[in-house]
């Protein structure tokens, strides 16, 4: 199937942002696409109620890296509670759109994110789910995961 990507897409698969792991991460996360078999590793350093870093590893398709990549950027320096409400969508409109049969891809990275913050609370004895909600492993957007 011919379909392009924006340039903000091209930028952001071509020279990733934060890229790579924190050692002491307050917070990992990391999530699987069971369709495609693309992961994604988020990692959060947090002071206070902010994200003062942030690095992630994926294994997966372009889009699944821009989309890390721009997501990283989105949540750098912001609190925890601005991560929280960080949408796949919002990500994808930071990068100028994504052909439909990627825009699941973008779902990984609101996910990962999701996940690095639900062990953040794991680790400081709080129970994440009713802050950070259900993860989940499927989107709304499209039927592949089922
Ligand atoms: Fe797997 Fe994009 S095709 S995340």
């Amino acid at each position: 199937m011919a379909f392009s990507y924006s340039e903000k897409v091209m930028d952001h698969f071509a020279n990733p942002r934060n890229v790579g792991e924190i050692a002491d991460a307050d917070g990992v996360g990391e999530v699987g696409n069971s369709k495609c078999g693309d992961i994604m590793k988020m990692y959060l350093k947090i002071e206070g109620n902010t994200i003062v870093d942030v690095k992630f590893k994926t294994f997966g398709c372009g889009a699944a890296i821009a989309t890390s990549s721009m997501a990283t950027e989105l949540i750098k320096g912001k609190t925890i509670d601005d991560a929280l409400k960080l949408t796949n969508k919002a990500v994808m409109e930071a990068l100028d759109g994504l052909p439909p049969v990627k825009v699941h891809c973008s779902v990984l990275a609101e996910q990962a994110i999701k996940s690095a913050l639900s062990d953040y609370y794991t680790r400081q004895g709080i129970d994440p789910t009713p802050i950070v909600g259900d993860i989940g492993d499927h989107c709304d957007h499209c039927d592949h995961c089922g």
